[in-house]
């Protein structure tokens, strides 16, 4: 899907998105737009989505001051935005429902999606359980392995996992896969594309429905007495998370916006999915126009990070052209940072962070000391640690992890020896 056969001026954010669609998916494309024009400002549709967030995400998601944490690096008052609280473990549940309830005004029977962490392929699970949805996910091969929990629980709840072992069988190939898979099934199936970028209108209309934490975030502050954050701090894969917790803010000037990418292992090139504050150029990939990680020929090059969901070689539209015209400044933190900053949080203050959102911790910590006590630092801990229970435990005590592991395998085996 890097070649582009349409373009139109819609879903625009300065030089970057647009809808760069084969002819095959113009319908498609089309249909999705108009749903999203005739619904997104429904009042029967957002009371819909509304009373589920209420109701079965558990909306809205606790904003927690971290104040052990706050002590130990001096500076500024630490704030996270507790999305890992979020039914499904992350925030990816909002967009989710969002679109799987807009998939089912548009009469749609089946949705697809594509995912990394697995987090967004579990929370598409959960919503088309919930709305009798049919439900198949696409997933790199690499992903299916590195997240075993969340491909066991997309299939409990009634969805199929298909392996992709195309490229380098990680996020950006479970993308082509479910794309090509789509054309075959425009007519009863919508694509419930996971974060804020693809083809417009995908990035204003995933954006919308995240853009509830930054709204729950405004009045939470106000209540602890915070007119204003000084900084909000949000990893970065594609987007979602960051400009959901953004979006309300762009217009206040003075409120500092962080995105953190991953740094991977290093500056190396395949070692890290820094874009923004690294080596990202202008392309078109996927059907959109944004910053990729591209060689001299524009062919996408391989990504590196511990975290699943964020070794996507883009970035939405909308943070690139934000990015660009200087409104949020970017960072990344590496894979070993990351893993400190998981044990920092769980050890101050008893939060396991998925290993998406702990990069946004690790570059917290960073800025923390820098401000005073009268700035408030806010984290959107965009997930929660639970399914990263297989990396984790790798890294901090392999040799009891292979212990278990090995145990765990005697026993089943000595299991099926019994039942034979
Ligand atoms: C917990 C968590 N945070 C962040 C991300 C990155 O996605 P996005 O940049 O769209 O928020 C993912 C992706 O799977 C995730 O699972």
């Amino acid at each position: 899907m890097t070649h582009a056969s349409h373009d139109t001026d819609a879903g625009r954010f300065g030089s970057f998105g647009g809808c760069f669609v084969p002819e095959v998916l113009r319908p498609a494309l089309e249909e999705i737009a108009e749903a999203w024009e005739r619904y997104g400002d429904d009042a029967d549709f957002r009371e819909e989505l509304a009373h589920y967030g209420r109701t079965y995400v558990g909306r809205p998601t606790p904003l927690f001051e971290a104040t052990n944490l706050t002590e130990h690096l001096g500076g500024a008052r630490i704030f996270v935005k507790l999305e890992g609280l979020a039914h499904t473990g992350a925030h990816k549940i909002n967009n989710a429902l969002g679109q799987a309830l807009l998939a089912k005004r548009m009469g749609k029977t089946r949705v697809i999606a594509e995912t990394g962490a697995g987090q967004h392929g579990v929370a598409t699970a959960t919503a088309a359980a919930a709305l009798g949805l049919e439900c198949e996910v696409f997933m790199g091969a690499v992903d299916a392995r590195r997240q075993v929990p969340n491909r066991f629980w997309m299939e409990c709840m009634g969805a199929t996992v298909r392996q992709v072992h195309e490229g380098t069988a990680t996020l950006k190939d479970a993308v082509n896969a479910a794309m090509r898979h789509w054309t075959e099934r425009i007519e009863d199936t919508h694509y419930l594309l996971g974060s804020a970028l693809g083809p417009h209108p995908y990035p204003t209309m995933v954006r919308t429905f995240q853009a509830v934490i930054g709204r729950e975030l405004r009045e939470q502050l106000a209540e602890r007495g915070v007119d204003r954050p000084h900084t909000i701090v949000a990893c970065v894969g594609g987007g979602s998370n960051a400009i959901g917790v953004f979006h309300e803010f762009v217009g206040d000037a003075d409120v500092r916006l962080v995105g953190v990418e991953a740094g991977g292992r290093g500056t190396g090139r395949g070692d890290n999915a820094v874009r923004m504050s690294g080596d990202g150029r202008p392309g078109i990939v996927q059907a959109y126009r944004s910053l990729f990680l591209l060689d001299d020929d524009g062919q996408v090059l391989p990504t590196h990070s511990v975290s699943a969901g964020l070794d996507y070689p883009g970035i939405g539209p909308e943070l690139a052209h934000l990015g660009t015209t200087g409104r949020i400044d970017f960072a990344s933190a590496t894979d070993d940072e990351t893993l400190a900053a998981v044990r920092l949080l769980a050890q101050k203050e008893g939060i396991l962070p998925a290993l998406e959102s702990a990069h946004a911790v690790a570059h917290a910590t960073k800025l923390a000391p820098d401000l005073t006590h009268d700035d408030a630092l806010v984290v959107n801990l965009s997930g929660r640690g639970d399914k990263d229970l297989f990396i984790m435990a790798e890294a901090l005590d392999r040799d009891a992890w292979r212990a278990f592991l090995r145990d765990e395998l005697a026993r089943m085996d000595a299991d099926d020896e019994a039942n034979a």
